[in-house]
């Protein structure tokens, strides 16, 4: 069978199966499965699909129309230009969490501190794209940490960040020019509504605090002043309706320079503030 056959019949399967996106999809678990990147895919497909790669697309197509992710099936997800490895223990990158990356970047910074690093992405872009700074990163996970520092060796910044497991700010000591955080933000009453992937497949922990999803924000806003070096900056994701809920929380625990802004498509996504300078 040729690739573009393989292809075929799988863009089929999981059109039946409901899955968007199929083609792109079917693409890239086919491009996984003969070993080729995605950009090179195109011009194989004439060729015949050997019979180890076969078995391992049919078996990974399956999966996806089970609504396996993606990034579950392949172990890789692209953020801020690197690829970084995913598991089901970690929080699979997000496009629009690039925005906060961005603003991190817009200013320099030494010593910054991600709260729920995750797979680590936005501390190592952060740390990749500031040559000189030094991060740490917590997460109360310990598969999480594990796979956060798996990325760090990958990305060459291992040396220059520590992971601590910690509950928010319980273990963390010292102050920071930075605190960027994309905490657990889903209320629990929508969790049912959310696509398949997410709601059976990602870490519930990652996902939301069983409560209204202001949970994280009040504990990271309650720590802020004892861990922000002067006039130091917080840079947290939000959901596109908390705007306004995590800047009052901001405000009330002293911050200033309260300032929302949108992602690529237009929706509140980031709130910063800032430690006054005095
Ligand atoms: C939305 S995920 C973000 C992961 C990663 N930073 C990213 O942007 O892809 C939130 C992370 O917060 C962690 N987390 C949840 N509750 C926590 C807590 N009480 N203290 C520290 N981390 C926590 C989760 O384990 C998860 O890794």
């Amino acid at each position: 069978m040729t690739g573009t056959e393989a292809l075929r019949r799988a863009v089929l399967r999981l059109r039946e199966a409901g899955v968007p996106g199929a083609e792109r999809d079917a693409r890239r678990l086919l491009a996984h499965a003969w070993g080729l990147s995605s950009d090179v895919l195109t011009a194989h497909l004439p060729d015949a699909l050997p019979a180890p790669a076969r078995e391992v697309f049919e078996n990974s197509v399956a999966a996806r129309a089970r609504r396996v992710p993606v990034s579950h099936l392949t172990g890789r997800r692209e953020f801020w230009g690197r690829v970084f490895r995913v598991t089901p223990d970690v929080l699979d990158p997000r496009p629009e969490t690039e925005t906060l990356v961005e603003l991190a970047l817009a200013e320099p910074f030494n010593r910054v501190l991600d709260l729920g690093t995750g797979s680590g992405c936005i501390l190592i872009s952060l740390l990749a794209g500031q040559a000189e700074a030094t991060g740490v990163g917590t997460d109360i996970s310990p598969a999480a940490v594990l796979v956060a520092g798996e990325n760090a060796v990958a990305h060459g910044v291992a040396a220059r960040l520590v992971l601590p497991l910690s509950d928010w700010y319980a273990d963390i000591g010292g102050r920071f020019d930075l605190i960027v955080s994309n905490p657990p933000y889903i209320a629990e009453d929508e969790m049912a509504h959310l696509d398949p992937e997410v709601r059976d497949h990602e870490p519930r922990l990652a996902l939301t605090d069983g409560a209204d999803g202001l949970t994280a924000y009040k504990a990271i806003a309650a720590g802020a002043l004892d861990h922000l070096a002067p006039a130091g900056r917080l840079l947290v994701e939000i959901g596109a309706e908390q705007a306004a809920a995590v800047s009052r929380l901001f405000r009330e625990a002293g911050l200033d320079a309260i300032a929302v802004h949108t992602d690529l498509d237009g929706r509140d996504r980031i709130v910063s503030a800032r430690r006054p300078a005095g």
